[in-house]
Parts: C-alpha cells; sequence; structure tokens
C-alpha cells in the first residue's frame, strides 16, 4: 500500500468508461441515460442508498469520491450547487489523482462561480466542461433534451459521442467555461416571468368567471408573438437602438400598466407580478428614458 496517490491509467482495463456524482433526480436520470447506451458507469452520491435501481441495473457503486473518481476519464457531476461540486472534487483529491480528468459539471450555478470553479479545478490538472440542462430530468434520453455545454473545445469534442447518450440537442458555446451558466441563468430567468405573468393571468380569468382552458389558445398567440419580437428586439438591444418612435414608448408602457393594475385591483386579484415590472418602467421614466422603446429597460437594468 503506498499514501501516494494512484496514477490514472487510459489503458487499464478495470477502468470504468464515465462515472457518474450526484443520484438526485436529474443524476439518476443522467446515468440511467448512459446505461442504456451500453456505458460502463460507476456512481457515487453522498448519501447511500439513491444508486440501488442503477446497482440493480449493473452500474458499479464507488465507496467514495476519489473511488468513483480516482479512475474516471471523464466523470459527470450533477449536484445541488458549484460548491458541491467543489467539495466532492477536494475530498477526492486527497487520495487520488486527478490529473487528465474531465469533469463534465452538469450541475447549476452562476457564471461567476463556474469561473472559479474552472480554476479551482485546474490546479488539480482537471479540465471542466460546463453544462447547463434545460429540460427536465424526465426529458432525459429523449427527443425532448436540450443541453448546453461551453469549455475547451478539445473536452466537448472527445466526448460528445459519450454525451449524446442523454439525447435530443446538444449545443457547443464556445471556449469560455461560464456561457453555459450565462444561458441557463438568462433562460430560466425568461422562463420564469413568463410563468408568473402566466399566473397573473390565470388568477384574473378565475377571478371573472371564465374557464382557464378557453383563454388558452389566446396566452398562445400572445406568447407566439413575444417569440416573433424576440430577434428585433435583440437586435435593437444589441445596437443600443431605443428610439421609441416606431413603437410603444416606456412612458405609454407605464400609462398601460396603471390601467392593467386597476383592473387587477377592481377584480379582486392583487398586482405582484405586474407591481414588479412597473418598478422598472417608472425607475426608466424617472431615469428620463421614457420617449424611448421598452426594449431600453434592458440598458437600465444593467446599470
Ligand atoms: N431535476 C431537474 O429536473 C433539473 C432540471 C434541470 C437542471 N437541473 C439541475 O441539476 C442539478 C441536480 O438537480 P437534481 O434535481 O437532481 O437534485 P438537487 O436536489 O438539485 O441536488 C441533489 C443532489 O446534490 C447532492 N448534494 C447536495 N449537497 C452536496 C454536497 N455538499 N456534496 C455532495 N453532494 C451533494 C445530493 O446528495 P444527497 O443525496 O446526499 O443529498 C443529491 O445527489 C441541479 O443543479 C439542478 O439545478 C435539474
Amino acid at each position: 500500500m503506498t499514501s501516494e496517490p494512484a496514477p490514472r491509467n487510459a489503458s487499464n482495463p478495470t477502468a470504468t468508461a464515465v462515472t457518474v456524482i450526484g443520484l438526485g433526480p436529474m443524476g439518476r436520470a443522467l446515468a440511467g441515460a448512459l446505461m442504456t447506451t451500453g456505458q460502463r458507469v460507476t456512481v457515487w452520491n453522498r448519501t447511500p442508498g439513491k444508486a440501488d435501481d442503477l446497482a440493480a441495473r449493473g452500474a458499479v457503486l464507488a465507496g467514495s469520491p476519489a473511488e468513483a473518481l480516482g479512475q474516471a476519464q471523464m466523470a459527470v457531476l450533477c449536484v445541488v450547487d458549484d460548491d458541491a461540486v467543489a467539495s466532492v472534487v477536494e475530498q477526492a483529491a486527497g487520495s487520488a489523482n486527478l490529473k487528465g480528468l474531465t469533469l463534465v459539471n452538469l450541475t447549476a450555478d452562476s457564471p461567476a462561480r463556474t469561473r472559479t470553479l474552472a480554476d479551482q479545478l485546474g490546479t488539480h490538472g482537471i479540465t471542466l466542461l460546463d453544462g447547463a440542462i434545460m429540460t427536465p430530468a424526465a426529458a432525459i434520453g429523449t427527443e425532448a433534451t436540450r443541453i448546453l455545454y461551453s469549455g475547451p473545445r478539445q473536452a466537448y469534442d472527445e466526448h460528445r459521442d459519450l454525451l449524446a447518450a442523454f439525447g435530443g440537442s446538444a449545443y457547443y458555446l464556445g471556449d469560455g467555461v461560464a456561457a453555459a451558466a450565462i444561458y441557463d441563468v438568462a433562460l430560466l430567468s425568461l422562463f420564469w416571468t413568463s410563468i408568473a405573468g402566466l399566473t397573473q393571468a390565470l388568477a384574473l380569468t378565475r377571478a371573472e368567471g371564465l374557464q382557464p382552458e378557453e383563454f388558452t389558445p389566446h396566452a398562445a398567440a400572445m406568447s407566439q408573438l413575444v417569440t416573433d419580437l424576440l430577434p428585433g428586439l435583440a437586435a435593437d438591444f444589441a445596437a443600443e437602438r431605443y428610439s421609441g418612435s416606431n413603437s410603444a414608448t416606456i412612458d405609454s408602457l407605464a400609462a398601460s400598466l396603471n390601467h392593467l393594475r386597476s383592473a387587477f385591483t377592481h377584480s379582486g386579484v392583487t398586482t405582484d407580478v405586474l407591481d414588479a415590472i412597473s418598478s422598472v418602467v417608472e425607475n426608466a421614466v424617472h431615469a428620463g428614458y421614457g420617449a424611448d422603446a421598452p426594449i431600453r429597460l434592458a440598458d437600465t437594468l444593467q446599470r
């Protein structure tokens, strides 16, 4: 026995092709998808007992992070946040040589934390390929999966065939390791503010005695309008074209929101969601941007 970390040996016939760490709903789905495509999978989870179904299907249960990562060429981590990723890696680094490992991190966290994680892993000779899963666990292994990746191109190219086991669409966003995290935060913000708008709308339909289902096609048409407007608005924002002359202005939006809030209040529905938007709009008006197009709000938020 030696206390030195064991050398990584790519030709070791007992080496496991891929390790999955973190067996919450998403980690279990990822491990299962890899097994479905015939990969030899080693799994580890902080709390034992979550790998029983995977073990029954033939997954190797590692006894520690070092055992799970020590012989892997590629490891998928899917835990609660990047601090947990770092904690698992530091535990493993105490007794295993992790140099040369590619860590595919499908854990959601901030762009800033992703950058510091890449630096931290780099001190152990680990390459970080970061990923953001844009679909629920139930979609993994199906055509509906959508995963964004960012980090060194070589790492993505080397492992893309293995990652194809997750199904659906994979998008490589480039060398900047934080790109997937940036898109993740931005897209989830778009998703949840849209859902928040829907909750405000549905509350009104029920308060006024309408069938929410009858409202659905009209809500879908409105969502489609947003989809149609999106490329032009993004282009205007990129070019800093904020003229309100050919579109609604922030002043007119402020007036419309006042009208909407009053209408909701009269129907007995609170306006909490609309109040948040109104606050952004009012701040822009006070800053002197009332005559600009609403896309100027993105600029005021950044400041
Ligand atoms: N679930 C989804 O549909 C979905 C969709 C898109 C993205 N994601 C992302 O996927 C990631 C995992 O999500 P999830 O839903 O599977 O589960 P989760 O509840 O976000 O995370 C649970 C996992 O993290 C582990 N964990 C927490 N703290 C840890 C620590 N300090 N050290 C080691 N392991 C630790 C847990 O281990 P224990 O069992 O020991 O507690 C468990 O395996 C998250 O970043 C989430 O945002 C999930």
